[in-house]
């Protein structure tokens, strides 16, 4: 068997909050998570038992008060905010459940944001390509106010993948949207997914959307408890 390179390896994470009445909140206690390149994993639990958290430090949006996050093997607990932004641009989607697209650029312009910092050679036809994909070549020239919600989170993930980064990162995607257009949302990640070879985080209280990954995880009392995503 060829052996699959781990990309994301979260060891022994825990993450505190000082709370504004004083009393500090333990949120991850001791966590580890070893995904691997083009792996598919959703994040399920409770509201509140510190899916965000994880997601923000997978990210490196936020550090954890202790352990080691290794993404590729080096440790992005460890860097300043400088060499973070180089990594996030290059090797990080995010896709948040607010799409974030700024109201005034079309959505071309949205889509290429992200090429402006990591500057990348044929951005303007990976975008058109990933735009057409998804559906979207007619809304070129449009501004995000003119398109339906479903429409919007699609064009935040091509925007999430217009670097070919080795993570997309989405954080409850479809928490915004009806159930046909959550659904195709859904499907259209997990197809990039395979079409990319990008590895899939998914923070999701979708079972349905939960099933169609490779893996599925509980985040219970600061820790991460395999389910079987065939149930
Ligand atoms: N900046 C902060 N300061 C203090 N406490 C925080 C902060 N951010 C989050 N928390 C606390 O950490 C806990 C986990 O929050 P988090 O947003 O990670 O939960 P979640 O699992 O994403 O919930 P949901 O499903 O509702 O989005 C909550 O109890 C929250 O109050
Ligand atoms: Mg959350």
């Amino acid at each position: 068997m060829t052996q699959t390179p781990t990309l994301l390896q979260l060891t022994d994470i825990y993450k505190r909050y000082e709370s504004p009445g004083g009393a500090a909140t333990e949120v991850l206690k001791g966590l580890s998570l070893q995904v691997d390149a083009a792996e598919s994993v959703a994040i399920v639990g409770p509201s509140g038992s510190g899916k965000s958290t994880l997601l923000n430090i997978i990210g490196s949006l936020d550090k954890p008060t202790s352990g080691r996050v290794l993404l590729n093997g080096q440790d992005i607990s460890q860097q300043d905010e400088k060499s973070l932004a180089a990594i996030r641009s290059r090797q990080i989607g995010f896709v948040f459940q607010l799409h974030h697209l700024l109201p005034q650029c079309t959505v071309l312009e949205n889509v290429l944001v992200p090429t402006l910092v990591a500057g990348r050679d044929g951005a303007a036809e990976r975008a058109d390509r990933l735009l057409e994909r998804v559906g979207l070549s007619g809304r070129l020239l449009y501004r995000p106010g003119q398109l339906s919600g479903g429409e919007r989170q699609r064009v935040a993930v091509v925007r999430a993948l217009i670097n070919a980064p080795k993570l997309l990162l989405a954080d409850e995607p479809t928490g915004s949207l009806d159930q046909a257009a959550s659904d195709n949302l859904a499907e259209l990640m997990v197809e990039l997914n395979r079409e990319e070879g990008t590895a899939l985080i998914v923070v999701t209280h979708s079972t349905e959307l939960a099933g169609r990954m490779d893996r599925m995880l509980e985040l219970t009392d600061g820790s991460l408890v395999e389910k079987d995503s065939r149930k």
